[in-house]
């Protein structure tokens, strides 16, 4: 059956579906599925490895000249290279890791802007049966440090800049085993430090074809994000490499990835849509793929979609808003009828974005809905069935989603309230790391807990309504408040901080700080400038606090928990709510 056919003809009030965490033995029972399975090419003992999946079959499958990657360098540079070429850059970055001695499930960190080594690392490290971990090249010293101790990272790939950014950090790593630094094109001088290892070094010194793909089970560990939560510091959200099956299919189905496709996506890999669906979706469809280095530009981006005929673009309200700004007659100087399918992802896509899409690129914008902890798309807006404009579409086959109240039972009619995902899907996180209590706490009465609120309407299209946390959705990326709260009270002048989220018309929210000051420190602008600086060194410009107010003191529960909802409140002059526990001035 045709997967139009299998939208239109699924019952989504159904919540009987069979789990899928059984899927192998279950597939049987899905149409849609068998389909997703029989291209997939498992490993010779039953194992599943992602990397195989995005680079390997396609070469086996006789595909090897195809072009797998055109990177576009941020001086104007490109390069080429096919299914192949990838192959072999990938299988000796494999056994470079090997060679340092990876043990299955070993940390790898990559730090590192969009460049072809980035991806040829992260399939070599996958291949060879280590679980990758990228971080957003932006990021200051505090955020890797947290997130490589947490993780207890074994070796860091990275660039010579970004490196001596976080030199200092490094040494308190007790678990790193190697640095190896990617100097593209020697871009810099002087580039290794300590016991650096240099990549090229390393990569003239291996053979491919000494390679021997370590066979990964479909339960090992592959990906780890990090994510923000309301309390604590971000949390790593492990996956195995099952969730390829979920991340071709959605691919597939949902972005409309197919063989020899152009596709752009403009999602950096140290957020899980620049992994799902910046490697292991459009790979596994056998797509070319435009890797950007820059950062956003309405008139390069336009401009490469119009050079490279790109017929799929996958990107971000923030950036269409940018793009609306930009306007329409940006858009009119260049030829974009290449593009056949556009959608979007991350935060919530307003109805006039849809609209001006549909006038502008003479299609519309096609919104999405998942999570770093749903591993793929969870429910969309299809090519085959109308678009909500505003809504994030409908489940994806075999996939049941809910609302609930707060005793988590589900609500039947059009009423908001928890968003729920019956568990079992096979890009499903398999942990927060060494947090199983945090893990548990996100599944209640056979549901999994998103942490977002919703509608469903009666033709089963969900409609988002906010999170159900403090956490800040700034353009698109999450911010933990206590991260950023932490970071600013290691400055000696700041007493106690409290963070939230202010409304934005572009990046949805801003990260907004509260602080209140020690002793013989004075409420100056300058100080604010200070603290504002201090806390992008630390962290990075999108997660430091754009704004910063001065308080006399900060409103806390009695139990001393800082009340941001109160904070929020205030600030956008709404009414205080339930004010009983605040702790008397
Ligand atoms: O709050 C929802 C919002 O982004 C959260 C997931 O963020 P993250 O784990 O970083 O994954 C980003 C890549 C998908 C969700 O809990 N979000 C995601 N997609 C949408 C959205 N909010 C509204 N509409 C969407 N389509």
């Amino acid at each position: 059956m045709q997967f139009d056919e299998i939208i239109k003809n699924t019952n989504y009030s159904d919540s009987n579906k069979p789990n899928l965490l059984d899927y192998q033995s279950k597939y049987d029972d899905f149409d849609w599925y068998k389909d997703g399975f029989s291209k997939l090419d498992w490993l010779p003992d039953g194992g599943l490895n992602n990397a195989y999946e995005c680079v390997d079959r396609h070469v086996k499958n006789g595909f090897g000249d195809k072009t797998a990657l055109i990177w576009l360098g941020k001086n104007g540079e490109e390069e080429r290279y096919t299914y192949s070429e990838f192959k072999d850059h990938s299988d000796k970055f494999g056994q470079v890791m090997l060679d340092l001695g990876m043990k299955k499930s070993d940390k790898v960190f990559i730090f590192m802007d969009r460049l072809p080594e980035l991806y040829f690392a992260a399939m070599g490290i996958l291949k060879a049966g280590g679980v990758i971990a990228p971080l957003f090249s932006a990021f200051g010293p505090d955020p890797v440090k947290d997130r490589m101790l947490d993780a207890g990272a074994a070796y860091l790939v990275t660039s010579p800049d970004l490196r001596k950014k976080i030199s200092p950090i490094l040494k308190d790593i007790p678990t790193l085993k190697n640095i190896i630094i990617v100097n593209k094109d020697n871009r810099f001088e002087n580039p290794l430090l300590d016991d650096d290892l240099d990549y090229s070094e390393l990569m003239k010194n291996v053979n491919s074809d000494t390679f021997k793909l370590v066979s990964t089970s479909q339960y090992d560990f592959s990906i780890m994000h990090y994510t923000s939560g309301s309390t604590g510091k971000p949390k790593g959200v492990l996956h195995r490499h099952q969730a390829v099956v979920q991340q071709m299919l959605t691919g597939n189905w949902a972005l409309e990835l197919s063989h020899g496709d152009i596709y752009f996506c403009t999602a950096d890999p140290g957020w899980v849509t620049g992994t799902s669906y910046g490697m292991i979706a459009p790979w596994t469809n056998g797509v070319t793929q435009i890797i950007y280095e820059g950062g956003f530009s309405a008139s390069s981006w336009y401009d490469i979609i119009q050079k490279y005929n790109v017929d799929i673009w996958y990107t971000a309200p923030t950036a269409i808003r940018l793009l609306m700004r930009a306007g329409e007659d940006v858009v009119s100087k260049y030829d974009l009828t290449s593009l056949k399918f556009i959608g979007s992802v991350g935060e919530p896509l307003n109805p006039e974005a849809v609209v001006w899409g549909e006038r502008n690129y003479k299609l519309p914008i096609h919104d999405n809905w998942w999570q770093t902890e749903t591993g793929a798309i969870m429910c969309a807006n299809y090519t085959s069935t109308n678009i909500k404009p505003g809504s994030m579409g409908r489940p994806f086959p075999g996939i049941t989603m809910g609302i609930l109240n707060d005793e988590f039972d589900e609500i039947k009619d059009e009423t908001s309230g928890i968003l729920a995902v019956r568990p079992g899907w096979p890009s499903q996180m398999f942990a927060y790391w060494k947090q199983d209590d945090m893990h548990n706490s996100r599944f209640k009465k056979g549901w999994y807990i998103t942490g977002d609120q919703a509608s469903r309407d009666k033709d089963g299209y969900y409609w988002f309504q906010g999170r159900a946390d403090d956490v800040i959705n700034t353009a698109g990326h999450l911010v933990g408040p206590f991260e950023v709260e932490s970071a600013l009270i290691e400055h000696p002048a700041v007493a106690e901080a409290g963070v939230i989220g202010k409304p934005d018309p572009i990046a949805m929210e801003i990260v907004k700080a509260f602080v209140t000051l020690n002793t013989n420190y004075e409420q100056t602008e300058e100080l604010r400038r200070e603290l504002i600086r201090f806390a992008r060194e630390k962290l990075s410009a999108g997660v430091a606090p754009r704004e910063i107010d001065f308080l006399e003191t900060m409103p806390k529960t009695r139990s001393g928990k800082i009340m941001r909802r109160l904070l929020k409140a205030r600030e956008l002059g709404e009414p205080e709510g339930d004010i009983s526990t605040l702790e008397d001035d």
